[in-house]
């Protein structure tokens, strides 16, 4: 695959990573990724924006030679310094040889330590610009999209935004533009879900940041290239990134892992005795229930309560999952609290009242243990738990 245009003087350079299914772990990329970089090409002076993942450095520098001769590249920009966009900056420095490196303050410690030794790095400030002749590099400050470092690069002659991770979605496609690929609004969305979500607040001063600029085309890190719908996209981030509208209600979720159904009878009593202090209240049953699907409820909700079974001394897989994928959430403030049926040794409940804990939830109620099958005075605790955890709301 060769270069794209992109806008005059514009190119992409990136590479294509279409096999790739997991990324950074935690996601899964059941459409491979893209890692994008650009040339930008003034009439006195030349920048790439970005680099691609280590493992792609020889087709990248192979794909930006055919565009400029390596040894004058002036500037290289590194909007974010994650490896899957500094993983070839070892290799294109070596080349680049009168380039400089161009990063915001928060990267520089990050470039030295992905490249293990110290270099002169150009530190771009907000509003700082560079005069490339006829195409100008304007520097947006966006931190904590998704990392410290992170900041836009505006060519405002063309109206091109690189947007680093953000608008990005991992989607790979050689077509590269949205009006061209298949449908990708999934990936855009998932994407979002675990990049930018844990930062929405730095997502909405990006966003009024970037609203009164000329934008023409989005260029973001990951998959296509943004050149229609572009109010959609930013609209839908705003919407995306803007907290939940509330009920007048208290809102309770409770969830539950259950193998016998002794747990689950628990679940049922706890949501009963929120409802009766008031609360708006859903169950939902962590074996079959879709973790990712229910994040905008637990966002919304007040409260949550938390029960799982005691199997080998521990809460369940399916329980940990779902704790894990709060990771994602702004959950300070919010109330919680657990319980669980178990055979003989019952921890559950404690270790998930210190996870909730460490998710920075408050635990106000006592957790409920119940050995085996719940009697009438069981089921009547974990109704006044239920009770207990929405009247807390209040105080
Ligand atoms: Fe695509 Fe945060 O790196």
């Amino acid at each position: 695959m060769g270069n794209i245009q992109i806008a005059s003087g514009i190119h992409w350079i990136g590479a294509l990573d279409p096999d790739l299914r997991v990324f950074d772990v935690i996601m899964k990329a059941e459409h491979g990724t893209t890692y994008n970089s650009y040339l930008v090409k003034g009439q006195k002076g030349c920048a790439v924006i970005e680099t691609v993942k280590e493992r792609f450095a020889e087709q990248y520098l192979e794909r930006l030679s055919t565009l400029v001769d390596l040894s004058r590249i002036d500037y290289i920009v590194m909007n974010h310094t994650e490896p899957d966009h500094s993983g070839s900056l070892e290799a294109l420095l070596s080349e680049a040889i009168s380039a400089k490196v161009v990063s915001s303050r928060n990267a520089v410690p990050f470039i030295k330590g992905i490249l293990n030794r110290d270099i002169d790095i150009q530190v771009a400030r907000d509003g700082d610009t560079i005069d490339l002749g006829g195409l100008t590099l304007e520097f947006l400050e966006a931190p904590f999209l998704h990392w410290p470092d992170t900041m836009f690069t505006f060519v405002r002659e063309q109206g091109v935004l690189f947007s680093c991770d953000f608008l990005g979605s991992h989607y790979a496609d050689e077509r590269m533009f949205d009006d061209q690929v298949d449908d990708f609004s999934f990936s855009r969305r998932y994407y979002y879900d675990h990049i930018i979500r844990p930062f929405k607040e730095f997502a909405l001063k990006a966003l009024d940041k970037i609203e009164g600029l000329p934008i023409q085309v989005i260029a973001p890190s990951h998959g296509p290239i943004l050149r229609t719908s572009l109010h959609k996209y930013v609209g839908d981030y705003r919407a995306w990134s803007s907290e939940p509208t509330r009920g007048e209600k208290p809102f309770v979720l409770v969830f539950y892992a259950t193998s016998y159904g002794n747990t689950g009878a628990m679940a049922e009593k706890a949501a009963e005795g929120a409802r009766e202090a008031g609360a708006e209240v859903g169950v939902f049953d962590l074996q079959v229930a879709d973790s990712l699907a229910l994040l905008d409820d637990v966002e919304r909700a007040d409260a949550i309560l938390v029960g799982s079974l005691t199997i080998n001394g521990d809460a369940v897989k399916p329980v940990w999952d779902f704790l894990s994928s709060l990771a994602t959430l702004k959950l300070r403030g919010k109330a919680a609290g657990a319980f669980g049926s178990y055979g003989w040794s019952g921890e559950a409940v404690r270790f998930l009242e210190e996870r909730l804990k460490a998710l920075k939830f408050k635990v106000p109620v006592e957790g409920v243990r119940v050995q085996l099958v719940p009697t009438a005075d069981d089921l009547a605790a974990c109704r006044e738990m239920g009770r207990k955890l929405v009247e807390s709301l209040s105080k």
